[in-house]
Protein backbone atom coordinates (compact mmCIF):
# COMPACT_ATOMS: atom_id res chain seq x y z
CA UNK A 1 0.00 0.00 0.00
CA UNK A 2 3.02 2.85 1.14
CA UNK A 3 4.61 1.78 -1.57
CA UNK A 4 1.70 2.16 -4.43
CA UNK A 5 0.94 5.57 -2.89
CA UNK A 6 4.84 6.35 -2.91
CA UNK A 7 5.13 4.90 -6.91
CA UNK A 8 1.84 6.83 -7.72
CA UNK A 9 3.53 10.51 -6.30
CA UNK A 10 6.67 9.96 -8.04
CA UNK A 11 5.20 9.49 -11.52
CA UNK A 12 2.97 12.29 -11.07
CA UNK A 13 6.26 14.03 -10.36
CA UNK A 14 7.76 13.02 -13.25
CA UNK A 15 4.77 13.44 -15.63
CA UNK A 16 4.84 17.27 -14.56
CA UNK A 17 8.58 17.59 -14.84
CA UNK A 18 8.14 16.44 -18.07
CA UNK A 19 5.53 18.31 -19.08
CA UNK A 20 7.25 21.45 -17.92
CA UNK A 21 10.06 20.61 -20.05
CA UNK A 22 8.47 19.67 -23.48
CA UNK A 23 6.42 22.98 -22.84
CA UNK A 24 9.60 25.01 -22.20
CA UNK A 25 11.18 22.98 -25.26
CA UNK A 26 8.29 23.66 -27.19
CA UNK A 27 8.42 27.67 -26.82
CA UNK A 28 12.19 27.08 -27.46
CA UNK A 29 11.84 25.14 -30.81
CA UNK A 30 9.52 28.02 -32.39
CA UNK A 31 12.61 30.53 -32.38
CA UNK A 32 14.60 28.18 -34.35
CA UNK A 33 12.14 27.53 -36.76
CA UNK A 34 12.60 29.73 -40.33
CA UNK A 35 9.84 31.58 -41.19
CA UNK A 36 9.30 33.08 -44.42
CA UNK A 37 5.64 34.13 -45.06
CA UNK A 38 5.25 35.70 -48.29
CA UNK A 39 2.69 37.24 -50.04
CA UNK A 40 1.17 39.04 -53.16
CA UNK A 41 -2.02 41.19 -53.54
CA UNK A 42 -3.60 43.23 -56.18
CA UNK A 43 -5.96 45.44 -56.63
CA UNK A 44 -8.93 43.54 -59.30
CA UNK A 45 -11.36 46.39 -59.31
CA UNK A 46 -12.75 49.57 -57.54
CA UNK A 47 -16.23 48.47 -57.26
CA UNK A 48 -17.40 51.93 -55.59
CA UNK A 49 -16.05 55.23 -54.69
CA UNK A 50 -17.51 57.98 -53.37
CA UNK A 51 -18.64 60.43 -50.80
CA UNK A 52 -20.22 58.84 -47.85
CA UNK A 53 -22.42 61.90 -46.57
CA UNK A 54 -21.02 65.27 -46.10
CA UNK A 55 -17.68 64.01 -44.47
CA UNK A 56 -16.31 60.28 -45.12
CA UNK A 57 -15.02 59.03 -48.44
CA UNK A 58 -15.87 55.26 -48.85
CA UNK A 59 -14.46 52.80 -51.05
CA UNK A 60 -15.53 48.94 -51.99
CA UNK A 61 -12.82 46.79 -53.79
CA UNK A 62 -12.09 43.78 -55.08
CA UNK A 63 -8.79 42.11 -53.65
CA UNK A 64 -6.88 39.04 -55.01
CA UNK A 65 -4.57 38.00 -52.56
CA UNK A 66 -2.14 35.23 -52.60
CA UNK A 67 -0.37 34.39 -48.90
CA UNK A 68 1.84 31.67 -47.74
CA UNK A 69 1.91 31.04 -44.04
CA UNK A 70 2.76 27.54 -44.03
CA UNK A 71 6.39 28.51 -42.56
CA UNK A 72 4.28 29.50 -39.62
CA UNK A 73 3.05 26.61 -38.69
CA UNK A 74 5.18 24.25 -36.25
CA UNK A 75 3.74 21.41 -34.00
CA UNK A 76 3.65 24.06 -31.55
CA UNK A 77 1.21 26.70 -33.39
CA UNK A 78 -2.44 26.61 -32.53
CA UNK A 79 -3.83 28.96 -35.00
CA UNK A 80 -3.02 32.27 -36.99
CA UNK A 81 -4.77 35.21 -37.80
CA UNK A 82 -4.27 37.21 -40.27
CA UNK A 83 -5.40 40.40 -41.57
CA UNK A 84 -5.07 42.79 -44.63
CA UNK A 85 -5.05 46.71 -43.71
CA UNK A 86 -4.91 49.37 -45.83
CA UNK A 87 -2.31 51.98 -44.43
CA UNK A 88 -1.76 55.09 -45.22
CA UNK A 89 -1.18 58.77 -43.84
CA UNK A 90 -3.88 62.17 -43.62
CA UNK A 91 -2.47 65.56 -42.55
CA UNK A 92 -4.74 64.90 -39.34
CA UNK A 93 -3.41 61.10 -38.28
CA UNK A 94 0.30 60.05 -39.60
CA UNK A 95 -0.49 56.54 -39.50
CA UNK A 96 -4.83 55.33 -40.93
CA UNK A 97 -5.10 51.59 -40.39
CA UNK A 98 -7.94 50.29 -42.34
CA UNK A 99 -8.87 46.13 -41.63
CA UNK A 100 -9.95 45.01 -45.16
CA UNK A 101 -9.97 41.45 -44.73
CA UNK A 102 -9.07 39.05 -41.88
CA UNK A 103 -8.73 35.03 -41.42
CA UNK A 104 -8.04 32.78 -38.48
CA UNK A 105 -6.08 29.83 -40.45
CA UNK A 106 -6.27 26.68 -38.17
CA UNK A 107 -3.54 24.47 -40.00
CA UNK A 108 -0.96 24.48 -41.97
CA UNK A 109 -2.98 22.95 -44.77
CA UNK A 110 -4.91 26.01 -44.79
CA UNK A 111 -2.11 28.49 -44.26
CA UNK A 112 -0.82 28.41 -48.47
CA UNK A 113 -4.15 30.01 -50.40
CA UNK A 114 -5.90 32.37 -52.88
CA UNK A 115 -8.85 34.59 -52.37
CA UNK A 116 -10.73 36.62 -54.25
CA UNK A 117 -12.52 39.19 -52.52
CA UNK A 118 -14.17 42.30 -52.01
CA UNK A 119 -12.99 44.19 -48.89
CA UNK A 120 -15.31 42.10 -45.81
CA UNK A 121 -14.85 44.94 -43.66
CA UNK A 122 -16.06 48.87 -44.45
CA UNK A 123 -13.41 51.45 -45.88
CA UNK A 124 -13.99 54.50 -44.53
CA UNK A 125 -12.00 57.10 -44.30
CA UNK A 126 -12.10 59.47 -41.38
CA UNK A 127 -12.55 62.72 -44.02
CA UNK A 128 -12.47 63.23 -47.61
CA UNK A 129 -8.74 62.31 -48.11
CA UNK A 130 -9.23 59.39 -50.92
CA UNK A 131 -9.04 60.68 -53.84
CA UNK A 132 -5.79 60.05 -55.45
CA UNK A 133 -4.56 58.59 -52.13
CA UNK A 134 -1.56 56.62 -52.00
CA UNK A 135 -1.70 53.63 -49.49
CA UNK A 136 0.14 50.19 -48.71
CA UNK A 137 -1.42 47.07 -48.19
CA UNK A 138 0.28 45.18 -45.29
CA UNK A 139 -0.84 42.09 -44.41
CA UNK A 140 -0.24 41.67 -40.45
CA UNK A 141 -0.36 38.33 -38.35
CA UNK A 142 -0.52 36.55 -35.29
CA UNK A 143 0.84 33.82 -34.38
CA UNK A 144 -1.26 31.77 -31.35
CA UNK A 145 0.79 29.05 -30.32
CA UNK A 146 -0.21 25.90 -27.63
CA UNK A 147 2.17 27.04 -25.19
CA UNK A 148 4.85 30.35 -24.85
CA UNK A 149 3.96 34.11 -26.38
CA UNK A 150 2.32 34.95 -28.76
CA UNK A 151 3.69 36.72 -31.53
CA UNK A 152 3.15 38.95 -34.61
CA UNK A 153 4.64 40.65 -37.76
CA UNK A 154 3.32 41.36 -40.99
CA UNK A 155 4.37 42.14 -44.64
CA UNK A 156 3.95 45.48 -46.00
CA UNK A 157 3.13 46.12 -49.52
CA UNK A 158 3.55 49.84 -50.64
CA UNK A 159 2.57 51.27 -54.26
CA UNK A 160 -1.07 50.94 -54.43
CA UNK A 161 -3.19 54.37 -54.94
CA UNK A 162 -6.90 55.18 -55.28
CA UNK A 163 -8.53 57.15 -58.48
CA UNK A 164 -8.69 60.99 -58.37
CA UNK A 165 -12.34 61.05 -59.00
CA UNK A 166 -15.31 59.12 -57.42
CA UNK A 167 -17.08 56.63 -59.19
C1 LIG B 1 13.50 34.15 -29.63
O1 LIG B 1 14.36 34.33 -28.52
C2 LIG B 1 14.74 35.68 -28.27
C3 LIG B 1 15.74 35.72 -27.13
O2 LIG B 1 16.07 34.46 -26.66
C4 LIG B 1 13.50 36.50 -27.97
O3 LIG B 1 13.87 37.86 -27.73
C5 LIG B 1 12.57 36.43 -29.15
O4 LIG B 1 11.37 37.13 -28.85
C6 LIG B 1 12.24 34.96 -29.47
N1 LIG B 1 11.44 34.92 -30.69
C7 LIG B 1 10.29 34.24 -30.78
C8 LIG B 1 9.63 34.25 -32.10
O5 LIG B 1 9.81 33.64 -29.82
C1 LIG C 1 4.17 52.54 -46.49
O1 LIG C 1 5.31 51.77 -46.78
C2 LIG C 1 6.50 52.53 -46.90
C3 LIG C 1 7.60 51.57 -47.34
O2 LIG C 1 7.65 50.43 -46.55
C4 LIG C 1 6.81 53.23 -45.59
O3 LIG C 1 7.97 54.02 -45.71
C5 LIG C 1 5.63 54.09 -45.20
O4 LIG C 1 5.85 54.66 -43.93
C6 LIG C 1 4.34 53.28 -45.18
N1 LIG C 1 3.22 54.17 -44.93
C7 LIG C 1 2.40 54.05 -43.87
C8 LIG C 1 1.32 55.05 -43.77
O5 LIG C 1 2.55 53.18 -43.02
Amino acid sequence: MHSFGYGANALFTFSVTALAFICAIASLSDNFSNQNPSTEIQILNINRFKKQSYENDEVSLTLDITADLQSLFTWNTKQVFAFVAAEYETPKNSLNQVSLWDAIIPDKEHAKFRIQTSNKYRFIDQGHNLRGKEFNLTLHWHVMPKTGKMFADKIVMPGYSLPDAYK
